[in-house]
């Protein structure tokens, strides 16, 4: 950990107490004054640090930044996701840059948040608005062992997770929308952009691009996406907490890469299932050229999606566009 995120992990467990400078330069075996000028750095970022010459140092409040080091001091220990944190302040996406470091052999849990994008990219060749500090713009480096035909478990992985640390932070009830929407009152308020880099038996590598719209005004959103898109601030009525909410969202991830062994997939797509807004709806599924028409029955082994259709097949779907009937 950087000196930055040592000293915001000790104010952060100090709570409303505070920690003396001579205290912070034992632990952390650096001088006062190395402690004091880099107080003085994080103060320029926005966080309100109070320093009283009797008793230390005391963290009041942080901004709404994305900052690695607070980052990597708020999420702490994790298995694998969150190891590394970088944070740009503008990108194209942060899914190429997240490449370029899987190309250099970064190991996994590699993060790479960016405050805006300006190619940012969503499923199936489409665009993803990304304004600056207004939504939490991330992508995810994973190497798992799996056959590319099992890679769809992480799409179910990422979307319970990306799910529950809305509902853990929010106190909101999103749904998923296969593969990976998550949506509010039918808005989507969430996607994730998965790919994939295989040989014929065995996966490389694989990128989640997150994209959550945290606390974008209505007015943000362009007139064609206003009645199919919407915010967490929008739904809440207030704005939330994007540093509070990104590390939730990692937690969470770490927890449910944990789960997509054969062994835990069961109960992961259950909690998928549970949440879902698709399982046991007509629904039209847009492949391509293709436009197959069912009933969503469940998840497959591997996080596909089992359709009935019209005519009493059942068919594996693993992509593809899907819109809800009725
Ligand atoms: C979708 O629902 O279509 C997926 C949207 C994914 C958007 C995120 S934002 C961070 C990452 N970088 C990108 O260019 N896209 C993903």
């Amino acid at each position: 950990m950087s000196l930055d995120a040592l000293i915001l992990t000790s104010l952060r467990a100090a709570g409303d107490g505070a920690v003396s400078g001579a205290q912070l330069s034992q632990e952390l075996g650096v001088t006062r004054a190395a402690i004091w000028a880099r107080i003085e750095d994080l103060r320029s970022l926005g966080y309100d640090i109070e320093a009283s010459p009797h008793r230390g140092y005391r963290l009041l409040n942080a901004p709404d930044v994305l900052h690695a080091d607070d980052l990597i001091s708020r999420l702490g220990a994790t298995q694998v996701i969150g190891r590394d944190i970088r944070v740009f302040q503008e990108t194209t996406s942060t899914n190429d840059v997240i490449e370029k470091l899987a190309r250099d052999g970064v190991k996994e849990g590699a993060v790479v948040f960016a405050e805006s994008q300006t190619k940012g990219r969503g499923r199936l060749g489409r665009g993803w608005m990304s304004p600056a500090k207004r939504g939490l713009w991330f992508s995810v480096l994973l190497r798992p062992d799996l056959r590319p035909q099992e890679a769809t478990r992480l799409t179910v992985a990422s979307a319970t997770a990306l799910r529950r640390a809305i509902e853990l932070q929010t106190g909101l009830k999103p749904e998923i929308k296969w593969p990976n929407d998550i949506l509010i009152g039918g808005s989507k308020v969430a996607g994730i952009l998965t790919e994939l880099s295989a040989e014929l038996d065995r996966v490389k590598y694989l990128i989640l691009g997150i994209g959550v719209n945290v606390n974008l005004n209505p007015g943000d959103f362009p007139a064609e996406l206003r009645k199919l898109a919407t915010s967490l601030k929008a739904e809440l009525g207030q704005p939330v907490s994007r540093p509070e909410l990104a590390v939730a969202i990692l937690r969470e991830l770490d927890h449910d890469y944990a789960r997509i062994d054969p062994g835990q997939f069961a109960a992961l797509a259950d909690e998928w299932e549970e949440h879902g807004a698709t399982i046991g709806r007509e629904v039209v599924i847009r492949t391509g050229d293709r436009q197959i028409r069912g009933r969503a029955e469940s998840l497959g082994e591997d996080g596909e999606l089992l359709l009935r259709t019209v005519h009493g097949h059942l068919e594996r779907i693993t992509g593809g566009d899907v819109a809800l009937e009725k």
